[in-house]
């Protein structure tokens, strides 16, 4: 399979070691499976989860994923766009996914895709290139991350292999199977 069109990063605002190490740590898991090439978190440093994601990434590959906590927001989105990338925040307050989906996959630029966890700084809201609503009720920082890469990248992510996994899923209609890449 072809690598992404684009270089993704999700930002995990406002990462609470405390209380949100199990929903960032998923945050993690979704933007690896899902195609981004690295996470980031704001708020406290928190080695945890980068531990947390060395452990799935040594045994199921894509040890180049990059993890870096305890980030400056501001600085990382002004760079970013410096840099020459997109911001794209996810909110339901935003504009509608199927309204800015085509124009933001035409867009080479590379995405920073920004999660939050608390209250959003409305900063964060005007700095965006997009904010993007995965349609307009309240959920899930995971489940918004999770469909937006899913309909950006058209449902291919779900067939990604990582060539340097120690294991993969033989897939069976019952029980557990793992077998080594061939
Ligand atoms: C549980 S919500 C809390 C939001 C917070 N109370 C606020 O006022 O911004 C955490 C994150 O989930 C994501 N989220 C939740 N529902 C969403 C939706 N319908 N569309 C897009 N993102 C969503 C957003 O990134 C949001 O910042």
């Amino acid at each position: 399979m072809k690598p992404p069109k684009w270089r993704i990063v999700v930002l995990r605002l406002d990462h609470r070691p405390e209380r949100d190490k199990r929903v960032t740590t998923h945050i993690g898991l979704t933007a690896r499976a899902f195609g981004a090439s690295g996470l980031w978190t704001a708020g406290l440093k928190d080695l945890k989860i980068v531990e947390s994601m060395k452990q799935v990434t040594s045994q199921w590959g894509y040890k180049r994923f990059e993890v870096i906590t305890g980030v400056n927001w501001r600085h990382r989105l002004r760079k970013w766009k410096e840099e020459g990338g997109e911001v794209i925040h996810l909110t339901m307050y935003g504009l509608h996914i199927d309204k800015v989906i085509s124009k933001i996959d035409s867009s080479p630029r590379a995405k920073l895709i920004v999660v939050g966890s608390s209250k959003v700084p409305i900063e964060v809201f005007k700095v965006a290139d997009y904010n993007v609503a995965i349609g307009h009720q309240p959920h899930s920082e995971i489940a918004a991350l999770a469909i937006f890469l899913d309909r950006l990248f058209q449902g291919k992510m779900l067939h990604k292999r990582f060539l340097d996994a120690k294991m993969e899923i033989k897939p069976t209609a019952d029980g557990k199977r793992v077998k080594e890449p061939e």
